[in-house]
């Protein structure tokens, strides 16, 4: 197709001749927010709540929501429309906006709202009949996991030393506690049950954790979200990440180690037939 077009400040234009001012407090500060929203069938995929966590984000770093929902709404179905792909996802990144350097909230200024779309590439054949391997590290990020910061430098290191370790993700612990993954939240199945860390300020709340919710109620899974120790991670039967891009995968081998049988289980198995049919009924 021809060259993708984001929406910046107003105006549709092509992705390379988007520009912001280098004094633009995202660039300065990481002092911004974003969201991640997979559309199916041309249909942003639970919108209503990553629209609501895009309020929740704004709201606690003191940024005004540039829209109100119905705004985001006609916003965000104009950029799909402009791309030929049934399954795309959109990033949206509103940041506090330009002003000379300086720490403190500097008044009146208006925010930056950026927002583009790609093609969605589900993950592949093999990594969802193999599965992913993960690597474990303590997680060294600030203490608001709960707001999606554009200030993701903990999370990109976490990934990188993954990628450098041949894996595809790094789950993090706090004393001993498993958070979550550098970009996805993870699941363990132990005994044919599900369970999440709790959603608090250390953990990223993602869409996926009520939808995972909703998706094992309806399959008669029984689902819990409670403090998991290391020693539970690595001794159970099934691991899981879930996010926008990469849904509900298996994690196979964790620190080299095969997790459970080394191969994508059971649990996997009905979350993943769930999470399909979500998206045809969505
Ligand atoms: N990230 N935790 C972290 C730290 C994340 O970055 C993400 C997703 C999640 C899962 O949230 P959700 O189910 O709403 O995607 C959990 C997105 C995909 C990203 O940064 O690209």
């Amino acid at each position: 197709m021809s060259e993708q077009i984001v929406y910046l400040n107003g105006e549709f234009l092509p992705l390379s001749e988007a520009r912001i001012p280098v004094l633009d407090r995202g660039f300065i500060f990481g002092d911004g927010i974003y969201e991640v929203v997979p559309v199916y069938a041309g249909r942003p995929f639970r919108f209503t709540q990553h629209l609501q966590r895009l309020a929740r984000s704004l709201q606690a770093i003191g940024i005004d929501n540039p829209f109100d929902e119905s705004g985001w709404r006609g916003l965000v179905a104009d950029l799909i429309s402009r791309h030929p792909w049934s399954d795309q996802f959109v990033y949206m990144q509103v940041t506090r906006g330009v002003a000379k350097r300086d720490h403190a909230f500097p008044k009146g200024i208006r925010p930056t709202v950026f927002a583009m779309s790609s093609e969605f590439i589900a993950p592949s054949r093999e990594q969802r009949e193999q599965g992913v391997a993960a690597i474990t590290l303590p997680d060294e990020r600030w203490l608001h996991c709960d707001i999606k910061s554009v200030s993701l430098l903990g999370n990109v290191l976490a990934k990188q030393a993954a990628v450098e370790a041949g894996a595809a993700e790094c789950l993090m612990f706090r004393d001993g506690i498993l958070t979550e993954g550098s970009s996805s939240n993870i699941w363990m199945a132990r005994h044919g049950k599900v369970v999440g860390s709790p959603v608090n300020h250390l953990v990223l709340e993602g869409i996926r954790v009520g939808l995972l919710a909703d998706l094992c109620a309806a399959s008669g899974i029984d689902y819990t979200l409670r403090r998991i120790a290391r020693e539970e991670v690595f001794a159970a039967d099934e691991l899981m990440l879930t996010s926008a891009t990469r849904e509900v995968l298996p994690i196979t081998r964790l620190d080299g180690k095969p997790v459970g049988d080394g191969r994508p289980g059971p649990v996997y198995q009905r979350l993943f037939n769930a999470y399909q049919d979500a998206k045809r009924a969505a």
